[in-house]
């Protein structure tokens, strides 16, 4: 089938560059310059594994291509998925300007009848405004559906999560467009991906914000837990194991640290909050996962200042700079928080991360930032890990110590077992252990 996708960012290029992969024929069209031109050229604009070998393939395959004119991505495909951001606006709520800017575009271009679905996540009834927007402004009398199919991907192991969801949800309210999408998806769910989960638009829509905002909760109830661990004098991760292997628990999402970041957990918890106002509920329990959320990194820089007494001039090495492993996105990553207090503070900083420096390096250009462990951590006074990527682990401990000018880490990650940094020598704080 022909497949039009508007967006080209790690949903939208990851939705397109798998549907080719599974041998439909999909135009992906951005309105960033760069960003085409990159992938015309076989390079890509993000990091996500694997990401740029299928792209490789399908574009060789002919069955993948880029542009910049979203006429052509209208005319070229009965079915339109709309994975443009919905950035957080001033109060909390989505900003559907992008999305609201693809849809007139669509409208005005429509000849013939168009399905437009909605991939990126929008709150609850926006699939009529989207109705109503391509009313108004569709030059001609133009037969249109409107769907949702949220996404789940995550960042880091997104290819896997395309090819293989646990669950497709698709809203629809006309035949025609259940139809559609099932035969989009078909290959996918033949190939052992998932089951087809099929229902109202608004239920679709709700189910993406519900299910954000429920493993955020997750990680807040864990981090609440780690600190009454702290003060009990228990183990978080012993704690986590023991509710976890409980199936109607699960282990996922059960893991203490600095906290829930990236470009979706605070943006959606936050929407679904402000939604849930709008429609005149008071979300507490979402209002405390996120307070939760901000005092962990509280707590930690808490901890940071405890160990370094005055941080003025004190060398801090910073470990992860990615919102979490395997991905080069920092948006509100950790190291977002850490990194301006610090250095009002009057910490000297180097960074590491692998894949994330340059996005990084766009908002602080200005700082330290160095491309292996070794360098970044020499003569520091505080080892500051933010993100769990395996480099850290498989540096060595010893190595570590000899390098810094003062053994003490702290841990976001709860990456180490406490016991063995003591015995190494190192001052360690962690989250939620004794
Ligand atoms: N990133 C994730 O892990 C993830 C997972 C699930 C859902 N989502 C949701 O998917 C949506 C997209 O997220 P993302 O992380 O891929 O965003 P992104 O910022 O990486 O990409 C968005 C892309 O849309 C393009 N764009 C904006 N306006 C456009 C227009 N008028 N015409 C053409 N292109 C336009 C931008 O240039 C950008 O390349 C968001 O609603 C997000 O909440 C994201």
């Amino acid at each position: 089938m022909k497949i039009t996708i508007v967006g080209t960012g790690y949903v939208g290029l990851v939705t397109g560059a798998c549907f080719s992969e599974v041998g439909h024929q999909v135009l992906c069209v951005d309105k960033d310059e760069r960003k085409v031109n990159m992938l015309r050229a076989n390079k890509m604009p993000i990091y996500e594994p694997g990401l740029d070998e299928v792209v490789a393939r399908n574009v060789a395959a002919g069955r993948l291509r880029f542009s910049t004119s979203l006429a052509e991505g209208t005319e070229y495909a009965e079915v339109i998925f709309i994975a443009v951001g919905t950035p957080p606006g001033v109060e909390g709520q989505a900003d559907l300007s992008y999305v609201e800017q693809v849809v007139r575009e669509v409208a005005e271009h429509m000849s013939s009848y168009r399905l437009l679905v909605e991939k990126s996540t929008v709150p609850v009834n926006t699939a009529e405004q989207i109705k109503r927007t391509v009313l108004r402004y569709s030059r001609k009398d133009v037969a249109f559906d409107v769907a949702s199919n949220p996404e789940f991907l995550r960042e880091g192991t997104a290819i896997e999560d395309a090819l293989q969801p646990d669950r497709v949800v698709v809203g629809v309210e006309s035949e025609r467009a259940s139809q559609l999408l099932r035969a989009i998806y078909e290959p996918i769910i033949a190939r052992g991906g998932g089951v087809f989960v099929e229902m109202g638009i608004a239920s679709a829509e709700l189910t993406k914000h519900a299910s954000n905002s429920f493993l955020a909760m997750k990680i807040s109830y864990i981090n609440a837990v780690s600190r009454i661990c702290e003060l009990a004098g228990a183990d978080v991760e012993q704690v986590a194991n023991g509710m976890g292997l409980d199936r109607r628990i699960g282990r996922q999402f059960l893991k203490a640290g600095v906290g829930y970041g990236g470009s979706c957990f605070p943006k959606d918890v936050d929407a679904f909050v402000h939604l849930a106002d709008q429609l005149g509920y008071d979300f507490d329990l979402l209002k405390n996962v996120r307070q939760i959320n901000e005092a962990q990194r509280d707590h930690v820089m808490q901890k940071i200042r405890h160990e370094l007494w005055v941080i003025q001039d004190k060398t801090v090495a910073i470990l992860g700079l990615a919102f979490k492993p395997c991905t080069d996105d920092v948006r509100e990553a950790a190291s977002l928080y850490f990194v301006p207090r610090l250095r009002e503070a009057g910490a000297m900083l180097r960074l590491w991360d692998p894949v994330a420096t340059d996005n990084f390096k766009a908002l602080y250009p200005d700082l330290a930032y160095f491309t292996d462990i070794e360098a970044c951590v020499r003569d520091a006074d505080l080892v500051l890990i933010l993100t769990e990527w395996s480099q850290i682990a498989d540096f060595g401990l010893e190595r570590l110590r000899s390098l810094m000018k003062c053994p003490v880490v702290v841990d976001g990650r709860n990456m180490f077992d406490p016991k063995e940094m003591r015995a190494k020598g190192f001052a360690y704080h962690c989250v939620g252990r004794p």
